[in-house]
């Protein structure tokens, strides 16, 4: 064994809970919504957990309640050991600068009025590590060269960019504190399909040389095939399969999961020839009116009885391969 598989895991997220309030028209009507609903899982130094599934499945929220910028209501999120979870900002910050987040709209996250350097700098002044004027252009040049940016880049505004410079410039940004951990989320779902291909490859490449953790957000299991490790299938706050990324491609095991494949076609007939084909109709709940017993039995082709009055556990039926469903495929 060596050194690195007897250190704990870099993150480990149990029961975690998001509770919103959802107001009515009369304050009176509040009520709580719950956009992620206990989630459970670790992550190994330097490994790509994709988090995948439709729009309002609580990815985002997820995320954010991981990173304590938004903390869980219940559960635990524990980074390289420590308890996150009831931490003040003053002991969040060691943590903070390790763990970084990218966000879908380069554009809305970076201030249209501040030059690149003064952009790539402000994590330094943020955390009182700016040293001198010499020693932070040198870490604003490391930057632009580590995401493949001319050093002339500096002295520009963002709106001076296309939208995949723009992400290169807030990858740049989240690696300026040297993280370990990084939500990326969405990263690629605004740009082109050729823009896409760069920039994941960048995040490849970067992973490689400062050994970064990501959880990789996306609605589309394509884009994530050639990045995640692990793939997690998100279903109304819920995580309904999780797998290692070849076991989900070839063999998913929840309906949701192969409705989901069937929604992004790969090109491998042999894959293909096994597909459980399902194409989804309808719509996700509203998370103001959860239905009862497994949330996807109101779109599911194979619901029975059972899946309309219990919840199925996440529970696992190959190595690393766990899923939540009564009547899983095969
Ligand atoms: N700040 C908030 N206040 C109230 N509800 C929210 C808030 N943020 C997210 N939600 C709700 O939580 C659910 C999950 O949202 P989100 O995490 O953004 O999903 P995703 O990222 O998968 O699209 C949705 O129903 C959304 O409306
Ligand atoms: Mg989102």
């Amino acid at each position: 064994m060596n050194s690195v598989s007897s250190l704990p895991p870099l993150l480990q997220v149990e029961g975690v809970c998001k509770d919103f309030r959802a107001r009515g028209a009369l304050w009176r009507d509040s009520t709580s919504i719950r956009a992620v609903d206990g989630v459970s899982f670790s992550m190994q130094r330097s490994e790509t957990l994709a988090v995948v599934g439709e729009s309002g499945s609580g990815k985002s929220t997820l995320g954010r309640a991981i990173l304590q910028l938004d903390p869980p209501t219940a559960g635990s999120v524990r980074f390289d050991g420590a308890e996150l979870t009831g931490l003040d900002e003053t002991r969040l910050r060691p943590f903070r600068k390790r763990m970084q987040m990218i966000f879908q709209d380069p554009f809305g996250s970076l201030n249209p009025r501040m030059t690149v350097r003064a952009i790539l700098a402000e994590p330094f002044q943020i955390h009182g590590l700016a040293g001198n004027r010499a020693a932070l252009e040198a870490e604003v040049r490391r930057l632009l060269d580590a995401v493949r940016l001319p050093a002339m880049a500096a002295d520009r505004y963002p709106r001076q960019f296309s939208g995949g410079q723009r992400q290169r410039i807030s990858i740049a940004r989240a690696l300026a504190l040297r993280p370990d951990f990084i939500v990326a989320d969405e990263p690629v779902s605004a740009l082109d399909v050729s823009i896409q291909a760069q920039i994941l490859k960048l995040l490849k490449e970067l992973q490689a040389e400062f050994k970064l953790s990501y959880l990789f957000i996306a609605h589309d299991l394509a884009v994530v095939r050639h990045i995640a490790d692990r793939v997690a299938v998100m279903y109304f706050g819920r995580v309904v399969e999780i797998a290692p990324c070849d076991a989900l491609y070839e063999t998913p095991l929840h309906p949701y999961t192969s409705a989901l494949l069937d929604a992004s076609p790969v090109p491998d007939p042999a894959v293909e020839a096994q597909r459980h084909r399902i194409t989804l109709t309808g719509e996700v709940p509203s998370p103001a009116r959860p239905p009862t017993g497994c949330p996807f039995h109101t779109r599911c082709p194979r619901a029975e009885g059972l899946c309309r009055e219990q919840l199925p556990p996440l529970a696992e039926r190959f190595s690393g391969h766990a899923v939540a469903c009564h009547f899983p495929n095969r």
